[in-house]
This record gives C-alpha cells, structure tokens and sequence, in this order.
C-alpha cells in the first residue's frame, strides 16, 4: 500500500514536472533554460534549411541527432509552406518535425522562416512574393526595390503576425508535451545592398524624431550601451531629441551607423511586435540571431550585431535574448559582446567546433550550443568529439548551471586568439597550453617553468579585426571567407570546475594545464595527490582509472574528450 502511494505520488509529480511550460529562469543572477522543470544546456545543431520540407530526411536528421547525443534540434517552419494560401493554413510538416524529434526523445527549437531568412524574403508565401504593391519591398536609394519585405509596412506585419499567431495556436493544441522548447521568430534580418530602407513610410521615419520609447532605453541604459554606441550618442551630444541622423551621425571611419541602428530598431519593432501576440497564446522562450561581421568587414546592414544590439532590446521586450551565428573562432571577442546588458548567450548555429560548446558554455555561461547543419557534417574526429561532450554535458546539466556566475567554474580556451593563457580559481593559477607541449611535472611548485608557447601560426580566415567595436562597413568588397574551412591544429578547450579548494574537475580536449598557487600563497611544496580519469553520470564523477607515474599531468589531448577529476596537495 505504501509503495502504491509513493508510486501515484512520484507519477504525479512526475506529470506535474512535464506539463510545465520551459522557460528561462532568471534567479540569484544566473539564467538557466527549464525544460521539464529541470536545468537543460541545449546541445544540438540546425538541419539545413531544405531538410525541413522532406519528411524522410527529417526523420533521418532526428536519427542522426540522436546518435551524436544531442538534446535539441532546430528544424523549420516554412510560412510559404504553412500558409500557402492566404488564410489557409497547413502544418503537416511541423506536425512531423514535432513527432520525429519526440520519437527519439529530442527537444525542438522551431525557426520561423517567415519574413526574413537571412536577409531576404525567399520564405514569403507565393501569394505575398507576387503582391509587392500589398506586401511592400525594402527600396534602395536608387529606387529599385529588393525581394526583401520592408520592416516599416503594416501589412506585412499584418500578413506574418496572422501566420505566427496561427502557429503558435497549432502549437499549443498539438504539442502537449512541449517537445518545442524555444522559438526562434525570423532568421537574420539585414540587408548587403542598402545602408537603409527608402521606401516612403521609412523615409517618413527617417525624417521624423527618434521615438520616445528608444530615448527613454537610452536614459535608463547611459552608461551600459555598446560602447560605439555610447560614444556615437555622446560625440552628437548626449541628444535627447531630434533624428537619428542628429543622434547618432558622423562617426569616424563609420558614416551610416545611424542608418544601421534605424533600421535595426524597425526589424525588432517588426519582429517583437508578432513574437508578443505569439507569446500571449503560448509563452515560450523566443531569441532571434544575426549575421556576424567577418575579417573583412561583411554583414548585413540592420543585422543584430553587437554594435546596434541595444536598438534590438529598444524595440521591445517579447524577445528574451539575440543571438550571435558564430562562424568564426575569435570566441572571446563574439561571446563577451553578446553578454553585454545582461543578454543570454546562446549559439544557434557555428561551425562543427566542439571546443566552441565547451568554452561558450564555461566561460560564458551559455544556455547551450548548436553548430550548424548536422546532415552534411562529414568530419568523423570531431563529430565523434562533439558527441561525447554533449554526452558528458548532459549529464553535467545541473552541475555546470549551479556554476553559471560563479567564480567555480571556469572556460578553458587554447588557440592563438584566446585571451586567457591563465586564470586564476580560488588560491590557484592555472596556465594553459597546448597538448602537445609534453613535459614531466613532477615538483610544479615554485619552480614551476612557464607554462605555454604563443608559437603558433593561424589560418588568416577566422581573425576579425575591428577597430574599437565598430565595424567595417565601407569595406564590403571580394569573396566572403569560407565559414566551413577545417578548425586550426593545435585548438582545444575545457571546463574547469573547482569542487572544493584544492579539487578540480576538469573536461576538455587539446590543452595542458598546469597548476601554481597565486602569490602570496606561502607554501613549500605543491603536489598532486590524484588524477583521476572518469566520467559524469547524473551530475556526478565516476571514476575509471588513476593517472600516476608518466600520466601524472594534466593534459588533455587533441581529438579526444578526457574527463578528470583532479585533488592537489600543498604543504
Ligand atoms: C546562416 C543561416 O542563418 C542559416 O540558415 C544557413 O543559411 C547558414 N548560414 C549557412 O548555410
């Protein structure tokens, strides 16, 4: 009778925990994503944009998820194909994508190609591609138009809020058991042709004053803004009324900013405005993300980049966070902009760099990572290296989310652009190297020989060279690098986390840490007293071997996932 009791009840708390909607919680200054009521690190990947539209290949994807040990797949919602006659609606293939995901027990991250697939408007229905004079275009200054959707028409926004909405509806009827965990509403607005829209109402808004509801962001953020965007504000004067072209024109170097940050207002405006009512009928977590600048200056004007991210948070709040696409690895630089003003980090699409996941999700606390296009990956080492961090990562959930904000856990990155070559945590200075740099360590007291040698040359596609926070813009010109080039030799990454004073663990590949006490810290002797080699079950280490004798260091090699639990000794 009593088991009979403990089972209802555990069935019902049970119940309780899948019924409740994910969400992002925001508690003692760490955002976590909840899905099931649980801390949940999204560790997935976007299939490629066509897969979604082919039932079997979606199956297959869903497969192929599962075998790398991802949680979360992002899949598609084409408007062309969910409204391909106005008010007639058809989510078929979201239905499939819903019961694909659910059969190998994934979650979905849902992207709405509605208005804007990376820039253009490609996923407009038929019926609103061939209507321009109804579905108004973004017009250059020449007067041509693009086949982009203007931000600044009300019918547009009409026509794909009725499809969100719509979705959304869908969404909360079919999918009970919330196997969609986030929206992603649009994909990389912007434009490379045009600094700003000039169709005639975004002519009109051009002229007119900057709105009241981004003078008053800027009263209550001075201070906290991108700095180029402080510094365009305060080098027109600190302004609190006027244009755009009063507040924010004529930066050094950089003459269409204010362009840029008007039209990255009108797309959140946009983009917020629907995403709102969507969340009225289903309130789940929603993102949008942008298309980064590279070495050479390429992006699309009105993109969320870090530089007008401010004007994205200006233009409303239905939004919790903006993404950055990441196809470069100048991690540091990408992730450190994406976390001003308290934004989450999530990356929805990078290239396959499991070192990417293990650093953004360390260092930066990100909710999660997903590196781009799983059904084309054909690079076998680090498929399996993503793997076996997503296996590991999972089951560190809890763990590694307890961790976020707090100086106990830390990201490792080894690369020639990586900022750090050694932290501090707690009484502790731990130097980074690469895995390659072999050496005995048996005393690494005070005696300790400098740790690392910055030798290392890098393929000139990943830099990214901006000069103080602001981009490239009049620099547009020659072929755009190949984001899908072969990672560097010599790239790794971990992540530290200290368990108590003198105990680490530490996961990761393709680095060498070595340990020394901070100055000050008065010692004679500093030792370890074991490494063990493990791994994670249910938050927890299990260990499977003990290092000692020429293993008696703490390297983590390239192409490999070692887990270690690390206790040192001091006397
Ligand atoms: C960025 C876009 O957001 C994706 O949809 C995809 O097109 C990738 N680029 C690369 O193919």
């Amino acid at each position: 009778m009593r088991k009979q009791i403990i089972l209802i009840l555990f069935l019902a708390v049970n119940q309780a925990l899948i019924a409740q909607l994910p969400q992002l919680s925001k508690v003692d200054n760490q955002t976590k994503m909840l899905v099931d009521g649980r801390p949940f690190l999204i560790l997935g990947s976007e299939m490629h944009n066509s897969t979604g539209s082919d039932t079997a290949a979606v199956t297959a994807v869903m497969k192929e998820a599962k075998a790398l040990k991802m949680n979360t797949v992002l899949g598609y919602a084409y408007w062309e194909m969910v409204e391909p006659v106005e008010g007639k609606f058809n989510f078929d293939l979201v239905n499939h994508l819903i019961l694909a995901a659910e059969k190998e027990k994934l979650k979905l991250i849902l992207v709405w190609f509605g208005s804007w697939k990376s820039t253009t408007s490609s996923y407009a229905p038929e019926w609103v591609k061939t209507n321009p004079q109804r579905f108004e275009r973004y017009v250059t200054e020449d007067g041509s138009f693009l086949e982009i959707l203007s931000p600044f028409s009300e019918e547009n926004l009409k026509a794909d809020s009725k499809a969100y909405l719509e979705l959304m509806k869908h969404l909360k009827d079919f999918d009970k058991k919330h196997t969609v965990i986030m929206l992603q509403p649009e994909n990389e607005p912007g434009t490379f042709t045009s600094y700003r829209d000039f169709s005639s109402k975004a002519q009109k808004a051009w002229q007119a004053s900057v709105p009241k509801e981004v003078i008053d962001y800027l009263a209550k953020n001075k201070g906290k803004l991108f700095s180029a965007f402080e510094n365009a504000w305060a080098a027109n004067g600190n302004k609190t009324k006027g244009t755009w072209q009063e507040l924010f024109a004529d930066q050094p170097g950089y003459p269409h900013y204010a362009e840029e940050l008007f039209m990255a207002y009108h797309y959140s405006k946009f983009i917020n405005a629907f995403a709102a009512e969507g969340r009225k009928v289903l309130d789940l977590p929603s993102y949008c993300n942008g298309w980064l600048y590279n070495k050479l200056g390429y992006y699309p004007h009105g993109t969320i980049n870090s530089h007008v991210l401010d004007m994205y948070r200006a233009g409303g709040n239905a939004l919790d966070f903006y993404s950055p696409n990441v196809y470069s690895l100048d991690y540091d630089m990408l992730f450190s902009a994406y976390k001003i003003g308290g934004n989450t980090l999530f990356i929805p699409e990078s290239i396959l760099s499991p070192a990417g996941v293990l650093y953004a999700i360390g260092e930066y606390d990100a909710i999660g990572f997903a590196p781009y296009g799983l059904d084309g990956w054909t690079d076998e080492k680090n498929k399996t290296l993503l793997s076996d961090v997503n296996q590991t990562l999972a089951e560190m959930s809890g763990l590694i989310t307890s961790k976020f904000n707090s100086p106990e856990m830390r990201g490792l990155y080894q690369a020639p652009m990586a900022k750090n070559k050694s932290i501090e945590m707690g009484d502790y200075v731990l130097s980074i190297s690469s895995a390659e740099s072999h050496r005995f360590a048996i005393d690494f007291g005070k005696s300790l020989e400098k740790a690392g040698k910055e030798t290392i040359s890098f393929p000139q596609l990943m830099g990214i060279e901006i000069p103080e926070g602001m981009p490239k813009a009049e620099t547009q010109q020659g072929p755009p690098p190949n984001p899908f080039a072969g990672l560097p030799k010599d790239y790794g990454a971990a992540i530290v986390i200290q368990n108590y004073a003198d105990e680490f663990y530490i996961l990761g590949y393709g680095l060498r840490v070595d340990f020394a006490l901070k100055n000050g810290i008065t010692f004679k002797h500093l030792g370890y007293r074991s490494i063990e080699k493990g791994n994670f079950e249910k938050n927890e280490f299990v260990s499977t071997k003990r290092w000692n004798g020429d293993e008696l260091k703490v390297v983590l090699h390239e192409g490999e996932l070692t887990v270690l639990k690390v206790r040192l000794y001091r006397n």
